[in-house]
């Protein structure tokens, strides 16, 4: 049975990868299940320096999700080559470094200092609603997708992944933007853009005042846009947004990811990748499929 995928390059052992800020940079995972089984580790997104977040509470229940309102807070990209990454170096897995810069500039000086041994990936972060300056608002201009793009690509070998958000009207372009600046893959979805309000002091739950739905609520959201963003561009494309089992995660291959990635589970059930891994292989032996490739994208359409 093969469960070998290659997105832009890039070989996973199989498709199931992490989401970044959903397995922080693997360390307290890696107390419950084996990383090595992993097809790829998503890192926490860096900034250039260290970033405390946004003040409390980051995070709120809703119904069948959760608001998030972190603020990228994580220790800087030099503590994180000097202290996260040998620890990563030592598993057999694809680890790949989430990056959120203010400015182009900051991408680019972040990309080239991560052009090194243990770094497999970079996934540019144009996607996260959660901070002032940069994230989102880059997200949402197919030029500045396509710019920080090209800059990155000039001073990394790795394989460059576009995150991008799912608060536009429409994915295609933002994917299209992506491929054409020379993005060797694209994933999706981030948070979408939600509320809170406390209805006794009437004030919105997070300071913020917006903040990222994530979980169960947003798949179907999720699903859809990742249908448009595989028929929009050629290059391979990354799910996730609210997988939580295995079907989900074949949903998201059918329509045409080529790899998934899993974040809010992970906190309600630190097994869950483990369990989607084991569960495609099943629905594999079940249908009588040797390849996982040979699903993805399978959608029958009338
Ligand atoms: C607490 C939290 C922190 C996150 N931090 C990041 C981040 O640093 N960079 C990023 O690109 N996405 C971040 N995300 C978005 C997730 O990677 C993912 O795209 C999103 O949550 C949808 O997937 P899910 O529904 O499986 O969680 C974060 C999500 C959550 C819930």
């Amino acid at each position: 049975m093969n469960l070998q995928v290659e997105v832009g390059g890039l070989k996973l052992k199989n498709p199931v990868m992490t989401a970044s800020g959903t397995f922080g940079f693997g360390r307290e995972y890696g107390e419950y299940i084996d990383l090595n089984q992993l097809g790829a580790i998503v890192v926490k997104g860096l900034t250039v320096k260290p970033k405390e977040g946004n003040p409390p509470p980051r995070v709120y229940e809703t119904p069948c999700g959760m608001l998030n309102s972190v603020g990228l807070q994580n220790p800087g990209v030099d503590a994180f080559i000097e202290k996260e990454l040998p620890f990563l170096r030592d598993y057999d897995v694809a680890v790949i470094v989430n990056i959120a810069g203010e400015t182009i500039e900051e991408f680019a000086y972040m990309a080239k200092k991560l052009d090194i041994d243990g770094v497999d990936g970079i996934e540019i972060n144009v996607s996260c609603p959660n901070v002032k300056k940069g994230g989102m608002a880059f997200g949402i201009n197919p030029d500045d997708i396509f710019n920080i793009t090209k800059e990155v690509k000039k001073v990394t070998q790795k394989t460059v992944i576009v995150k991008l958000t799912p608060n536009v009207t429409d994915i295609g372009v933002c994917a299209k933007a992506a491929e054409d600046g020379g993005a060797d893959a694209v994933s999706l979805i981030n948070t979408i853009a939600g509320m809170a309000i406390n209805i006794d002091t009437r004030t919105p739950v997070f300071k913020n005042v917006i903040a990222g739905l994530s979980g169960p609520a947003i798949k179907p959201i999720a699903l859809r846009m990742v249908y448009e963003a595989a028929r929009a561009v050629k290059i391979p494309v990354i799910g996730m947004g609210g997988i939580s089992s295995f079907k989900d995660a074949l949903e998201f291959m059918i329509a045409g990811a080529k790899a998934v990635a899993i974040g809010t589970c992970n906190f309600v059930n630190p097994n869950c990748t483990i369990e989607v891994i084991e569960g495609i292989k099943q629905y594999m032996v079940l249908n009588n499929i040797e390849d996982i490739n040979d699903i993805i994208g399978s959608l029958k359409v009338d």
